[in-house]
């Protein structure tokens, strides 16, 4: 196998006739090309890993090579071949994305540590990818666990919009991992090196929340002794999370509003406007569209937040994912108490399978957390999670034998039922899936349908 693939663009034949020769001999794959207009089309024919370049030709010259490549080909390295006296070129065409530019008459070492230096940086590129790719597929997104169905959509929907600037909207019920939403897109997306900045609209005093947003000038009012840059400047070029965003006043939302429109805000205080670039990410537990037609939200704030709405399922309507949360959380406390290697029994996993979780992913973290501190051995036993998730009589509480005064919800309590049998099932077949079939009376097919709906299993298109 070559070390990687080169393409030479020079229209000096001895020197392309020396470089193909010392490529070679040092183990690359080498193509060359006369002209500017030849290099390109050999990439579209087979691109390059590598493409060292002449600067000065004629028709398409050593900048248009490396703009063609850049456009088409963006992970392919371009190096510059400068004459003597050119440098000048040569940095301008770094400044447009070349890797390095080598100054006629070259020495070959110098030309080999420029080609190894390219290749390191390829290599830890596609390893990169592929961790990525592996962790995504694997685990989740940024930190946040599950592998289901519906978290599948939602890490498709963030990877789709975490590079762009959209206004995104994160919906979902109380401790589903809204905020976690948040910080993923800003630090999985282009805007990681810039700020995050975050602010609870729901928890902060009316009067203060404008001069938070858009800063205050000095002597704006009583206690304002210098110029504060408030959220927006200071998330400038980066991400501003907007939590609990049903609860801002009508009057911010308009100044919200304004904001985002002209991508300017003015101070508290202040005559001028500032300029601002920021990715806003807003989140609410609240039903915005019914909070629009009661006259508490604004419509057209609404639809300038909600280009992209993100909407986190229920933790009842992915419990196919109940046991890796589980296993994140034991480790995450496990090690925080001191405690590693930990693991949660089978019977209070059984337990907390059974359970509504109305509280999602925040109830179950506190129930592992205290169940991990609780537990005596190396094994976290149903006594020491809450009493409302075990129940009653330690049995799986959340599956009546009678509807409730209040209603129940069908579907998920037969779900919650299907998987506990389906997991005792696995679990009596040490695992083999074929054997746990035959102990429920259904087909291979059927049970693998089954777990992949539960989001035990990935569905053949992913992964
Ligand atoms: N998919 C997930 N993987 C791992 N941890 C999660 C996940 N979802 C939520 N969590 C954890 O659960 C807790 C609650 O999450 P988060 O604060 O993001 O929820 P939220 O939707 O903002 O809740 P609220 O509406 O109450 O503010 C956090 O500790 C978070 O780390
Ligand atoms: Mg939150």
């Amino acid at each position: 196998m070559s070390k990687g693939k080169v393409l030479v663009v020079d229209d000096d034949r001895s020197l392309r006739q020396f470089l193909s020769i010392w490529l070679k001999r040092e183990g690359y794959a080498v193509r060359a090309a006369a002209s500017g207009r030849d290099g390109l089309h050999e990439m579209t024919r087979d691109p390059a890993d590598v493409v060292l370049t002449d600067l000065t030709m004629e028709g398409i010259d050593g900048m248009g090579v490396l703009t063609g490549v850049k456009e088409h080909w963006p992970d392919t390295e371009v190096v510059m071949i400068t004459a003597y006296g050119t440098t000048e070129n040569a940095v301008q065409a770094m400044r447009h994305g070349a890797y390095d530019y080598i100054t006629k008459p070259f020495n070959v070492d110098e030309l080999k540590l420029v080609l190894d230096k390219c290749f390191e940086k390829q290599a830890m590129r596609t390893e990169n990818t592929a961790l990525r790719r592996l962790l995504v597929d694997r685990f989740g997104y940024g930190s946040m666990v599950g592998r289901s169905a519906p978290m599948a959509a939602v890490y498709d929907l963030m990877d789709r919009v975490k590079d762009t600037p959209v206004s995104v909207l994160v919906t979902g019920e109380s401790g589903t991992g809204k905020e976690l939403v948040a910080r993923a897109l800003h630090y999985e997306g282009e805007r990681r090196e810039a700020p995050f900045r975050s602010i609870n609209c729901g928890a902060i005093p009316e009067n203060l929340i404008e001069s938070e947003l858009f800063g205050y000038k000095k002597g704006a009012f009583t206690g304002a002794n210098k110029d504060h840059p408030g959220l927006f400047a200071s998330a400038d070029g980066g991400t501003l999370f907007l939590d609990e965003i049903g609860e801002m006043p009508l009057a911010t939302q308009v100044k919200v509003l304004r904001a985002l429109q002209e991508r300017k805000v003015r101070p508290v205080g202040g005559s001028e406007e500032v300029s601002v670039d920021v990715r806003l990410v807003a989140a609410t537990n609240r039903d915005l569209p019914a909070e629009v037609a009661a006259g508490r939200f604004r419509e057209d704030l609404y639809y300038r937040l909600n280009v992209v709405t993100i909407a986190l399922p229920a933790l009842r309507e992915r419990l196919g994912d109940l046991p890796m949360l589980v296993e994140h959380f034991v480790e995450k406390y496990g090690e925080q108490f001191g405690r590693p290697g930990i693991s949660v029994g089978a019977e209070a996993l059984r337990a907390l399978a059974g359970h509504t979780w109305p509280g999602n992913v925040r109830e179950l973290e506190n129930a592992v957390q205290r169940g991990v501190a609780l537990s005596r051995g190396d094994v976290v036993t149903p006594d020491a999670l809450p009493p409302e998730v075990v129940g009653p009589a330690g049995d799986v509480g959340a599956l009546p034998s009678s509807v409730p005064p209040e209603g129940m919800d069908l579907d998920g309590a037969l779900e919650r039922y299907e998987l506990m049998l389906i997991e005792s099932a696995l679990e009596v077949s040490g695992g083999v899936k074929t054997e746990a079939a035959k102990l429920l009376r259904i087909t291979f097919r059927s049970l693998r349908y089954r777990l992949q709906k539960i989001g035990i299993e990935e569905p053949p298109t992913r992964g």
